[in-house]
């Protein structure tokens, strides 16, 4: 987020070679369209069937909540899985593609714990089949300026928050990500403090829109969008969405998140996405959607809490210059 490097090599994926199923069934899908079968309204399956044809990962089954689908065209899922943002396997956005299929994401345990009546730590089967699975389409936007609009899978953190019973003071709660040295390259370097830490407020990570994030584009979250379970919280900047959880924590005070304590000046602990709001650096006004940058290409605007405004009522009264 902080960095500019050139970038380093060209790469091949697996998946730029369609295999042989995937053409099948891109096959029979034109000839469903042409049949009539296809009905219309999800604009997304329509525009990215083939992307999402594409993967090695496990396909999961879900249902969409309309209640909680954009519709705007999802960013293929090659872009989404190619352009991104997990430091643990370098600073370039072509790096965790390249490098994260080495991380191991099973056996996988999440461990709950501090202020809950109920601590339990949860293997990764148990978190897919702790609620039914939904796919919610969500736009999401980096602080660096950039957007994505991505078909998830999970259900709301609200479900597994429920399970713990928090108590009284448990008034936060922090998402610790692993920071494993053998399988993360990138935990070598000093640009943070590892492991990577997420905070909400308790209310924030109750609100229905915070997703437990198992999978996107009807599969397993792939490495390098934070397998096996993240967060996302679609009204807030995408630092905010912790890949790899392995620990979630609920506590009294505010939690010292990674971003913060680097760069206090810069990322604050709401981030809620705010076009009035700019960055020490850069204004937040509008933003480029991945996918549709032609040398022509207009900018989007950024919208308030990212087009999100059912969580307005979470800040009443909030100074959002001061509490950014
Ligand atoms: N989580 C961890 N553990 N490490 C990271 O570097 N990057 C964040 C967030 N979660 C990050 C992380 C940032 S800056 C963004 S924009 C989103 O992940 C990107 O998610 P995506 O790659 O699935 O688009």
């Amino acid at each position: 987020m902080l960095i500019k490097r050139p970038k380093s090599s060209e790469i091949v994926l697996a998946s730029d070679i369609t295999p042989q199923a995937v053409y099948q069934e891109r096959r029979a899908f034109i000839a469903k369209m042409a049949a009539g079968a296809v009905a219309g309204g999800a604009i997304w399956e329509m525009a990215n069937r083939e992307a999402f044809a594409q993967g090695a990962a496990a396909k999961l089954a879900a249902k969409r909540n309309p209640a909680y689908a954009i519709l705007e065209t999802a960013t293929p899922f090659k872009d989404a899985t190619t352009y991104n943002n997990f430091y643990e396997f370098g600073l370039d956005k072509d790096e965790p593609a390249q490098s994260a299929g080495r991380l191991k994401t099973r056996p996988w345990t999440v461990q709950i714990e501090g202020e809950v009546k109920k601590p339990m730590t949860l293997d990764i089967d148990a978190l897919l089949k702790l609620a039914p699975l939904e796919e919610r389409i969500y736009r999401l936007r980096c602080v660096e300026g950039w957007s994505m609009v991505i078909p998830w899978v999970g259900y709301s953190l609200s479900e597994l928050i429920k399970k713990v019973e928090p108590t009284g003071n448990a008034k936060f709660v922090e998402f610790i990500s692993l920071a494993d040295p053998k399988q993360m390259p990138g935990v070598g370097s000093r640009v943070l403090n590892w492991p990577y830490v997420e905070g909400l407020r308790i209310d924030e990570a109750m609100h229905p829109l915070a997703l437990l994030g198992l999978g996107m584009y009807g599969q397993t979250l792939p490495n390098q969008n934070g397998a096996p379970v993240r967060l996302v919280v679609p009204w807030k900047y995408g630092f905010k969405s912790a890949k790899s959880i392995v620990k979630i924590r609920f506590v009294k005070e505010q939690p010292r998140t990674a971003w913060n304590v680097s760069a206090p000046a810069e990322y604050g602990f709401y981030s809620n996405v705010n076009p009035n709001v700019d960055h020490p650096r850069w204004s937040q006004a509008t933003e480029r959607r991945i996918g549709e940058d032609g040398f022509f290409t207009k900018k989007r605007k950024t919208l308030m809490y990212n087009g999100y405004p059912e969580v307005a009522s979470l800040y009443a009264g909030l100074d959002l210059k001061k509490n950014f």
